[in-house]
C-alpha cells in the first residue's frame, strides 16, 4: 500500500511518517517552505508544490499512490487575516487542483488535515461534528472550502475521505529529538519555551477580557503522538470500512492559556508574561466532542497530558538548539 504524504516534512506530517513507517510504502511531499529535511527522517521526499502538475505527474508516474493524505497548507490563522489570498490559494485552490488530478487518476483513499477553525466561536460546547460552520478567519474558510470540495467531489468521483479536524496539537516525541519548529512561532506552548530559553524577554498572551473563567481563550491540546496514531487508526478504518466521515480530534476537555502558562511557571521554569489586545480571528473557546472519534476509532488516548506536551516539547527545544536543527 503506497501512501503519500503532502507536507511531510511539517510538524504533523513529519509524526505521521514515523506511526505509518513500519506497515506502509511512504512517500512525501512538500515544498520545504515551512518544512525540514531533518523531520522526513530519511523517507522519500520530493521538494515540490502540490500545485505544480509536473511534479504529481512525476509522482503519479513512479509512485502510484493508493492513498493520499494531505497535510500541505499554512497555517496562521492571524496571518491569513492579513494575506486571504495566500490562504485560499495554497489551502484551497491548489489543494483542490492537486486532488482533482489524482481523482482523475483513479485515486481511492483521501484523508485531510482539517482544523476545529471551521466551527468559529461555539454554539455550545463541546463542539461536535455538526456544529455549524463559522470560521473567524481566511484559514478556516480555506480548510473549510476544500472540505466542501471533497464532499462535493465524492459525488462524482469513486473514492472515500475522512476529514479530520484537529484542536490544538502539541508536544513532541518522548525521546525529545522530535518536534515542531517555526522561525517565530506563534503557537502558546513554542512560544512559552521560547521565552523560558530566552529568545523573547516576555510572553505575550493575547487577550484578558474573553468570556472565559480567568479571561484567557480556552483550548483542546491534543499531544502529537495520540494525534499522529489516529491517522494510522483512521487509514485502518478507510481501507477495512470504506465509509467517508468527518471526525474531530481532541482529548474534550480545555486549558485556558493562563492555565498552561502557570503550570509551565511551576514545572518548567519561571518566566515572565503579560497581556496584550485579543488577536484577530481567535475563537473564545475550543473543545472538541470526541464521541466519535472514541467510538468509531476505539481509541483511549495515551497522552493526555498537559505536563507531558509541556515537557516533551521543553526537552525537543533544547535538542533542536544543542543540535542546530532549523
Ligand atoms: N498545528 C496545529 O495545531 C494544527 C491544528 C489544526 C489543523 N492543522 C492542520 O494540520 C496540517 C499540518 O500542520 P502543521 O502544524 O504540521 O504545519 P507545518 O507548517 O509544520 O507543516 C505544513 C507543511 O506543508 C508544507 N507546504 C505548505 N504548502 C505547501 C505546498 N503548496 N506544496 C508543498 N508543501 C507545502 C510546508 O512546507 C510544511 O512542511 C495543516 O493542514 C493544518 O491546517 C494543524
Amino acid at each position: 500500500m503506497r501512501i503519500l504524504i503532502t507536507g511531510g516534512a511539517g510538524y504533523i506530517g513529519s509524526f505521521i511518517l514515523r506511526a505509518l513507517e513500519d506497515k506502509y510504502e511512504l512517500l512525501v511531499l512538500d515544498s520545504l517552505e515551512e518544512g525540514h529535511i531533518w523531520a522526513v527522517g530519511g523517507h522519500k521526499l520530493v521538494v515540490g508544490d502540490i500545485g505544480d502538475e509536473k511534479i504529481l505527474n512525476d509522482i503519479y508516474e513512479n509512485f502510484k499512490p493508493d492513498v493520499i493524505i494531505h497535510c500541505a497548507a499554512y497555517i496562521i490563522a492571524p496571518e491569513s487575516c492579513k494575506e486571504p489570498f495566500k490562504y485560499y490559494e495554497n489551502n484551497f485552490y491548489k489543494s483542490l487542483k492537486m486532488l482533482k488530478f489524482f481523482l482523475e487518476r483513479n485515486l481511492k483513499y483521501f484523508i485531510f488535515s482539517s482544523t476545529a477553525a471551521v466551527y468559529g466561536n461555539p454554539k455550545y460546547l463541546p463542539i461536535d461534528e455538526s456544529h455549524p460552520i463559522e470560521p473567524l478567519n481566511p484559514y478556516g474558510w480555506s480548510k473549510f472550502f476544500f472540505e466542501r470540495a471533497i464532499m462535493d467531489l465524492k459525488n462524482v468521483y469513486d473514492f472515500e475521505y475522512i476529514i479530520l479536524r484537529y484542536f490544538n496539537t502539541a508536544g513532541a516525541s518522548l525521546d525529545g529529538k522530535l518536534g515542531q519548529y517555526k522561525k517565530e512561532p506563534t503557537h502558546l506552548i513554542s512560544r512559552i519555551i521560547r521565552t523560558i530559553l530566552g529568545f523573547y524577554d516576555r510572553l505575550e498572551i493575547y487577550g484578558n477580557d474573553y468570556p472565559t473563567k480567568d479571561g484567557t481563550a480556552i483550548r483542546d491540546y491534543i499531544h502529537i503522538l495520540d494525534l499522529a496514531q489516529l491517522h494510522k487508526i483512521a487509514l485502518e478504518y478507510l481501507l477495512e470500512n470504506k465509509k467517508s466521515e468527518i471526525i474531530n480530534l481532541g482529548y474534550g476537555r480545555g486549558y485556558s492559556v493562563l492555565e498552561v502558562v502557570e503550570l509551565a511557571n511551576k514545572i518548567l521554569k519561571p518566566f515572565k508574561y503579560e497581556f496584550t489586545k485579543r488577536r484577530e480571528g481567535d475563537p473564545a473557546i475550543l473543545i472538541a466532542d470526541n464521541k466519535k472519534m472514541k467510538l468509531l476509532f476505539n481509541f483511549v488516548p495515551k497522552y493526555d497530558d498537559m505536563e507531558l506536551i509541556l515537557k516533551t516539547s521543553y526537552n525537543w527545544e533544547i535538542y533542536r538548539i544543542e543540535n542546530n536543527l532549523k
